[in-house]
Parts: C-alpha cells; sequence; structure tokens
C-alpha cells in the first residue's frame, strides 16, 4: 500500500513502514545524518536529521530516521528551524567529540566551524551512537561490544570494557562508525596483538587438554 505525502511541497509516495527519512533517500533529498545506516534498526541517537512536520496550522521538528510516514503530512527539510537545530546539532558534536575529523569536515560543509559549549574531552571522537555496537549484533550476529555505563559515562565497548575474543575482527564497527572513533577503541575490544597471542595460547592449551 502506497503513503502519499509532501516533502518540500513536492507530493512523494511511500511504501507501508517506511520512514520520513528513507522516503527523502528515495526522491533524492539531502537530509544529513550520521547514526543512521540502512542495514540496521534506527536509533534517532544523535538527531542531525531532524526535519520539520507541518500539520495544520501547527508544527514540530522530528527525527526524519525514526518518524513513520503518514498519509497527508508535510515536511519540510531546510526551513530555518531545522537549520537553528542542525546548526545546534553540529555544535553539540564539535563539543562532544572534537578530535574527528569527519565531524569537523561535516559541520564545516553545513557552515559550523566552532561551538560555544564546553569541550571537556579534546581527544574524544566518539560520540556514543551506539551504531558499531547495533551493526556488530544485527549484521555479525555477535554482539561483541556495547554501549556500557550510563549518562556522561557511556562509552563503547566489549562487557567489563576487557579484550573479548567474541569479537572476530571483521571489521563492520570500524567501516560505519561515523566520527573515526571505532578504529581507536579496536585493540581495546580485541587486545593488543601480544594479549591475543597469550588468548591463542590458551585456548589451544585448553583444546590438548579436553582432546
Ligand atoms: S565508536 Fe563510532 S559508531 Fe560506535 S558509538 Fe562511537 S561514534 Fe558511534
Ligand atoms: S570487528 Fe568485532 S566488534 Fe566489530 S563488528 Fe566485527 S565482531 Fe563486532
Ligand atoms: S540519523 Fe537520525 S537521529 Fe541520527
Amino acid at each position: 500500500m502506497k503513503i502519499t505525502f509532501k516533502i518540500n511541497d513536492k507530493t512523494v509516495e511511500a511504501r507501508t513502514g517506511w520512514t520520513v527519512l528513507e522516503t527523502a533517500q528515495h526522491y533524492g533529498i539531502d537530509i544529513p545524518t550520521l547514526c543512521h545506516h540502512e542495514s540496521v534498526t534506527p536509533s534517532g541517537a544523535c538527531r542531525l536529521c531532524m526535519v520539520e512536520l507541518k500539520e495544520g496550522n501547527w508544527s514540530k521538528l522530528v527525527a526524519s530516521c525514526i518518524y513513520p510516514v503518514k498519509e497527508g503530512i508535510t515536511i519540510y527539510t531546510e526551513t530555518e528551524r531545522v537549520s537553528n537545530v542542525r546548526r545546534w546539532v553540529f555544535e553539540m558534536l564539535l563539543s562532544t567529540c572534537p578530535a574527528s575529523a569527519k565531524i569537523r569536515q561535516m559541520a564545516a560543509n553545513y557552515g559550523v566551524a566552532s561551538t560555544r559549549f564546553p569541550i571537556s574531552n579534546p581527544d574524544n571522537k566518539c560520540m556514543v551512537c551506539g551504531l558499531c555496537s547495533r551493526v556488530c549484533e544485527e549484521v555479525v550476529g555477535l554482539s561483541a561490544i556495547s554501549v556500557v555505563d550510563r549518562g556522561v559515562h557511556k562509552k563503547i565497548g566489549a562487557p567489563f570494557l576487557r579484550p573479548t575474543d567474541v569479537c572476530v575482527a571483521c571489521g563492520c564497527c570500524v567501516s560505519v562508525c561515523p566520527t573515526g572513533a571505532m578504529q581507536s577503541f579496536f585493540d581495546q575490544v580485541r587486545g593488543e596483538p601480544s594479549m591475543r597471542l597469550t588468548q591463542l595460547t590458551r585456548q589451544s592449551a585448553q583444546e590438548v587438554k579436553t582432546s
């Protein structure tokens, strides 16, 4: 069944179950995203994909990657409110992951070069969007990593932040990470090469024992 609505005053058709973002992408309408990947369940973590939804004489901002399409709604992707919230999200990202060249580049492309928010960790690249762990769980089927801790202490890692041999080093998490952070977490998840050797030696010894 088709659902008809409007994006930027253009009539579009979506399939039941599509989100606003999926429909926009289908029609080649650009909406910036960071925590979204078509292969995994959307989480709405970064808020960069906000768009303005108008119904009658009221409007609100919604995250397009998690907003399901509805018959007759009107979506605008480039209003003043959308630009303001995008700017705000980029400034927040520049303050939380200032070491990410990818974020800096993307923010610059949208005209944001600095942030008015405080920078607590100048070396941080991770925005804790969880995309890496969703890919590990939903695509690779392993759950080697997850978001650990809570609130401002949230971070990505293996259970107890210790290296894990559940990880098969497929690299999917590294390739989907939108900020370049996962590359630097990789040794923490897999263990230093010397430690991996110790794990392998332990496994081989175990195998010999049980054979
Ligand atoms: S490592 Fe990358 S994908 Fe994973 S939570 Fe951090 S920013 Fe997101
Ligand atoms: S490299 Fe390891 S942690 Fe990353 S997706 Fe693959 S199995 Fe999961
Ligand atoms: S892409 Fe929609 S919230 Fe991140």
